[in-house]
This record gives C-alpha cells, sequence and structure tokens, in this order.
C-alpha cells in the first residue's frame, strides 16, 4: 500500500512539475461572486500559495450569504448593494467592505479572472440556472476587459449527517448530491464555455482518503483547516495552471498527512474534474502480527527527564508526576482552560419516582456563560432507597441522555437543541441501554451522572467552531494553538465541570466520584482522572489507542491513523509523532501512572484486536509498578472480556466490585 501511494505521489509530482515549467510568473487577478462557499475558498490561504510559488493573486470575493444566481442577477439588475466585499490587494492586506454592488466591484479591478457559482443546495438542480445564469453573465461581461476569463466554481456535496434543509433536494445522499452537481456542473461549463474550478471533485476525492469526512465544519462549509485548504489548492491551480503539489506554503494548523492528501486530490481533480479518482491515499492496513512490532524501549515511568531516578514517593508527587502531567498536556491532550467565571447551574427537570420508583432522575444545566449559549445537560440519576449521598460513576455517553435508558423522563432534545451541533444524529431513546445497566448501578448503591459528548465538542473535525472552545478564544484568535486543547481535553474538562456541580448536590457523595468511559471516552476518562485529582477512581474501557495502548508497539490503530481519522481529539504537537512513535516522551503507561494511587481499572475485549489488548495489558501492568512504588499493592484491576468493542454489565461488575472495595471502605483516602 505504501509503494502504491508513494507511486501515486511520484506521478502526480512529476505531472505537476510538467506544468510548473511552462507557466509564466505574473500576477492574475481574480473576482468572486460567491457567497459563503467562495468565502471558503477564496479568502485565505489562496493568495499565500501564490505568494509562495512567485504569483501574485489579487482577490476580491462577493459575498452574500447563500446567495443563489437569481439573487446575484436580481443584484445586477436592480444594481442593489447587498455585499459584502472582500479583497485581497498585492500586499496580501485583506479588507472588507459592506453594502457593494456588483458594478462597483467589477469596476474596482481589470479582473482577469470572474467566476460564478450556484448556492450549493441548488448546484446540481439545473432548473434554477436559468435565466438567471445568462443574464448574469451578459451583465459582467458588459463592464470587464474583453480578455476577462470566466470560470465556475464547481460545490460541493454535504456531509451525510448535515443539518441543512437544501440535502433533501438529493434524498439526503452525498452520492447523489455529488453526481448531480457534476452532471451540471459539466453542462454549465459546456455551455458557456466556461473553465472549472472542481472544488467539488477535490472535495470529493478527498473524502475518498485517509482524511475522510474531516473537511466540513460544519457539515456543508468547509472547516478551517484542511477544508479551506484543499479548495484554494484546487483554485490555485486551476486560475495560475501551476502545480500545487510541494507548494511550500504552510497553513497553520493542517498537518503535513493532510497537506499532502490535500494538494495531491486537488491537483486529481484539475486532470479529472468531473468524476473522483482513486489515488490510493488510504489508510494503511492495521498491523495485528506481533512478530511485525518494532523493536523499542519503553520509557521508564520512575525515571526523570534528566536521566534521574525517582527514589522516594515523594519525588514522585512533587517532581516527575508534574513533569509527566505537563508534558502529557503540551504533546498529546493540549492545556484546557480553568472552571469559566460565569458558569452556573440550574436544575431543569426532577423525577422523583422514575424507574418504579426506584430512583430519582434530575436534568442539570451547566451553563459555561451568562448567555447560557453553551451548556452540559447533565442527567443525575441516584436510588431512592439509599440514605445520604451516594458515591457516583460520571461518564459521557455517546448516544445522548435518552440513550442511556428506556425511561421515558428523560428529554429528548429539540431539533433546534440538535441544530447547535452542527451535523448530528438523532438520539433514539434507550440505544445504549446495554452499556449502562442502571438497576445494577442503583442496587449496589452507586448513582450515575452521564451527558452528551455533543454539549462540550460535537465529535468531528469543526476546527474548532462550534464547541467549547469558543468561549474562550482571546486576542483575535480563532482556533487552539498546537499545544492547547482538542476535543478530547475539552470532554475531560466537562467532565470537571460535572464534578463541580456534583460538588454541590447533596444527593451526591462528591469525594466517591469515579471517571468512566468506554472507547474515545475511555480515553477521555484518564485524562479527566489525570487532570482532576477530586476524581477518586477511574475506569477506562476498551480505550485502545490514544487511551490504555502503549503507542510504540503500533497495533491497530496507531497514531497516523487516529490522528488522520480524529484530527480533533488531541492536540497540534501529537501530529509530530505520526509514524514516529518513537520520539515520544512517554508512553501510554505513564498516563495510566498519572491516576496513582486512585484506583484504576482497565479493560480490554479478545476480539478488540482494533484497541490492541496486549498493549492494554502492558500498559495497566507497567502502570502497577508505580502503584507498588508508591506503597499502593492491588489497586490496578485489569480483565478482559470474552467479545467484541463494548462496554456490558460484565465489564460494570469488575467496576463495581472495584469501587466497593476502595470507595466504600474508606481505603482510598
Ligand atoms: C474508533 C477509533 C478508536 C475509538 C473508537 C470508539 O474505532 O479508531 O480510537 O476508541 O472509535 O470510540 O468507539
Amino acid at each position: 500500500m505504501k509503494t502504491l501511494r508513494t507511486l501515486c505521489l511520484a506521478v502526480l509530482l512529476f505531472l505537476g512539475l510538467a506544468l510548473t515549467v511552462s507557466a509564466q510568473e505574473k500576477t492574475i487577478k481574480v473576482l468572486a461572486i460567491g457567497n459563503s462557499f467562495s468565502m471558503d475558498a477564496v479568502e485565505q490561504n489562496l493568495h499565500e500559495l501564490g505568494e509562495a510559488d512567485g504569483v501574485n493573486i489579487i482577490i476580491g470575493d462577493m459575498y452574500i450569504g447563500g446567495c443563489s444566481l437569481e439573487r446575484h442577477f436580481n443584484n445586477s439588475v436592480n444594481n442593489t448593494a447587498d455585499y459584502q466585499y472582500c479583497k485581497i490587494s498585492a500586499d496580501g492586506k485583506k479588507t472588507y467592505t459592506q453594502n457593494v454592488t456588483l458594478e462597483t466591484a467589477l469596476a474596482d479591478e481589470q479582473w482577469d479572472i470572474v467566476t460564478f457559482q450556484q448556492a450549493s443546495h441548488y448546484s446540481g438542480q439545473i432548473e434554477t440556472y436559468e435565466p438567471y445564469l445568462k443574464g448574469l453573465l451578459k451583465y459582467v461581461k458588459a463592464r470587464v476587459p474583453a480578455g476577462t476569463k470566466f470560470f465556475w466554481h464547481q460545490t460541493w456535496a454535504y456531509a451525510p449527517n448535515v443539518v441543512h434543509d437544501g440535502f433533501a433536494n438529493y434524498g439526503c445522499s452525498q452520492k447523489t448530491m455529488y453526481d448531480a452537481i457534476m452532471k451540471v456542473s459539466k453542462k454549465i461549463c459546456a455551455k458557456y464555455k466556461f473553465s472549472v474550478i472542481p472544488v467539488g471533485t477535490a472535495v470529493q476525492n478527498l473524502r475518498g482518503s485517509y482524511v475522510e469526512e474531516n473537511v466540513t465544519r460544519d457539515g456543508f462549509h468547509l472547516n478551517h483547516t484542511v477544508g479551506r485548504y484543499i479548495a484554494a489548492c484546487t483554485w490555485y491551480e486551476a486560475i495560475t495552471g501551476r502545480t500545487v503539489i510541494g507548494n511550500s506554503y504552510v497553513t497553520p494548523f493542517v498537518f503535513h498527512d493532510q497537506e499532502v492528501a490535500a494538494q495531491a486530490c486537488a491537483h486529481a481533480a484539475i486532470q479529472n474534474p468531473f468524476s473522483t479518482s482513486d489515488l490510493g491515499l488510504t489508510r494503511p492496513a492495521p498491523n495485528y502480527d506481533e512478530a511485525m512490532v518494532p523493536e523499542f524501549t519503553l520509557p521508564d515511568a520512575l525515571t526523570m527527564q534528566n536521566g534521574e531516578k525517582v527514589t522516594s514517593p515523594e519525588q514522585w508527587f512533587n517532581q516527575r508526576r508534574p513533569e509527566l502531567y505537563a508534558l502529557f498536556e503540551k504533546e498529546m491532550f493540549g492545556r484546557a482552560p480553568g472552571k469559566p467565571s460565569e458558569m452556573h447551574f440550574k436544575l431543569l427537570k426532577q423525577t422523583p419516582d422514575a424507574l418504579g420508583g426506584k430512583a430519582t432522575f434530575k436534568e442539570v444545566g451547566i451553563y459555561f456563560n451568562k448567555e447560557e449559549s453553551q451548556y452540559i445537560r447533565l442527567l443525575v440519576i441516584v436510588p431512592n432507597n439509599v440514605q445520604g449521598p451516594v458515591p457516583t460513576f460520571l461518564g459521557i455517553n455517546f448516544a445522548g441522555n435518552m440513550g442511556v435508558t428506556l425511561e421515558e423522563c428523560v428529554t429528548e432534545p429539540e431539533r433546534a437543541e440538535y441544530s447547535r451541533f452542527g451535523r448530528y444524529t438523532p438520539y433514539v431513546r434507550g440505544t445504549n441501554e446495554r452499556r449502562w445497566p442502571l438497576e445494577d448501578i442503583l442496587s449496589r448503591g452507586y448513582g450515575l451522572a452521564t451527558f452528551s459528548r455533543d454539549d462540550v465538542d460535537p465529535d468531528w473535525d469543526d476546527s474548532f467552531t462550534n464547541g467549547v472552545h469558543k468561549l474562550f478564544y482571546k486576542d483575535g484568535k480563532s482556533h487552539p494553538e498546537a499545544d492547547e486543547w482538542g476535543t478530547i481535553a475539552a470532554w475531560a474538562w466537562g467532565m470537571s465541570r460535572a464534578l463541580d456541580y456534583l460538588q454541590t448536590d447533596p444527593d451526591i457523595d462528591a469525594t466517591k466520584v469515579i471517571s468512566i468511559g468506554h472507547s474515545r471516552l475511555g480515553k477521555t476518562a484518564l485524562w479527566a482522572g489525570a487532570s482532576d485529582q477530586r476524581f477518586a477512581m477511574v475506569v477506562s474501557n476498551d480505550s485502545g489507542c490514544g487511551g490504555t495502548a502503549i503507542s510504540r508497539r503500533a497495533v491497530g490503530e496507531t497514531l497516523e491513523v487516529i490522528n488522520n481519522a480524529f484530527p480533533h481529539w488531541f492536540c497540534g504537537n501529537f501530529k509530530k509523532y505520526i509514524r514516529n512513535e518513537n520520539a515520544l516522551p512517554f508512553d501510554q503507561h505513564e498516563l495510566l501512572a498519572l491516576i496513582a494511587p486512585r484506583p484504576l481499572c482497565v479493560a480490554s475485549a479478545t476480539e478488540d484486536l482494533w484497541a490492541d489488548p496486549t498493549g492494554e495489558k502492558m500498559a495497566s501492568d507497567e502502570a502497577e509498578k508505580v502503584y507498588e512504588f508508591l506503597g499502593y499493592k492491588d489497586r490496578v484491576d485489569y480483565h478482559v472480556r470474552e467479545g467484541g468493542h463494548d462496554i456490558v454489565a460484565f465489564d460494570w461488575k469488575f467496576y463495581m466490585d472495584m469501587a466497593d472495595k476502595y470507595l466504600k471502605s474508606d481505603q482510598a483516602k
């Protein structure tokens, strides 16, 4: 597979060089008559790609949100001053002018190229084009130099779970939408002799690569990282005739693998604009063969970075632990802010006689700001037959609070509430019930608190526009820095905010709150436990790569795969370790050691090879050595269940036994 990929890139590089040789250095002036899709494509990266390649690009973007050809045409007829005009001048300076007419923008420069496009949801519907495009083109032609060329900006298909009414035009199918856009853009280009800027195909090529669906921020707009970058790459090649492959412009927050894929996919789209190309840029096949595990030396948890041995528990707690924690924070998860000053809680709903009278269900709003635009809806469930505050498991859920139980009293979010997450998959009541054996939990005297990961940060690479991150941007920033929090750190931060609330709830014994999670949320439970020592115990179920599996083994999921498939989970710095695990200043056993001396449960499943059960066991054994060094025996419990990737009552029994042993008998103190 690797060889195939190298071969593909070599061929592309050759084609690219062939173009470069014949290209002339010059200034190109391009005006887009568009909407938010042209904003995604030209208002960043494009000028910079040119600069890095000796081409000066002057850019104008006439923007009205969602603007269709019909509206552009009407604006031309009525000379309506409705546009935001973004201008990027020769020196790269960007200015925005409001209330501009098409006439003004067309007269602003001697444009070499003017581009047209249709509103994305109409792009594949030919009946929405005329007579508007014809009229608009006539209007433009009368106002630009005779030599001006006209290009068609091909829009892209939506993500499968987009919240956009226009997706229904294509039966809510990405493939149908893509095919329709291709058919129509081909027709339009032929009819008007437009050159095409095939961003729709470039994006679709990218989706077929290891970048997968990590292209849009809300299912239709491109994300600020690789999404916008590939659009600019496509524009660059289309308007300059020069290759983008190997272009040295490094865009912030787009990492090397993404850059390589985006350049190759844009380039292929230029060669083949109306259908996708298979570039062989797929995920490398996983290794499950012990004989193929690379040689490595595990970093010793009990040796300081300067090579000094840790000789006492005090030295661990005062020096080595803080040092290790800081490394994980800086290089893997990213630094999170503290408690927001405007945070407040509200009891939203209380059902005292749920589950046939066995439990009280509460839903609590944990609001992060005064405006209450961002909040966790925490579901708190406590047994009714127990006197006094109860020890409680706190874990994030995958499928919404209503997915945890069939109990009707749990609120179903309204569509508007989903919309704040952007893309969505509607929750289904009780869908994950088997993962939360409520009756067992309650009958053993435990409470359960849970919330949806969407509340803190929806789980896709939206370039950190839709979760809690935006509440904390300072100094004009709009993206976390390379050492600042990714999504897992944000979820863990959300766990701490939920614990802040639990400390105020008289039904909960907040000194006995257990951080629990499965899979990606098991990675999260670990980081929550490492960063917040108020958690009395930690449970990491089938957490695999980036959780309890040793990264250096590279069995099953690797750092290459996880960072490309989930670029948002870890911080920017973590990308340095792709195919470079030996450079890591730690490995995952040391993350587990950060939990010490609090009880820790780790679980694997026999068929969950993707998570590397052997690596998970190795990490827990290694972590146990630190516990023993600190004087605590039997506080790391590892079990492996027959079966696949899941968390079920069988696993919970281990967790509750461990909690009974340590939390119910005050030994944890
Ligand atoms: C994917 C991912 C894993 C993750 C899992 C999950 O399989 O590769 O890293 O643990 O999803 O969260 O279910």
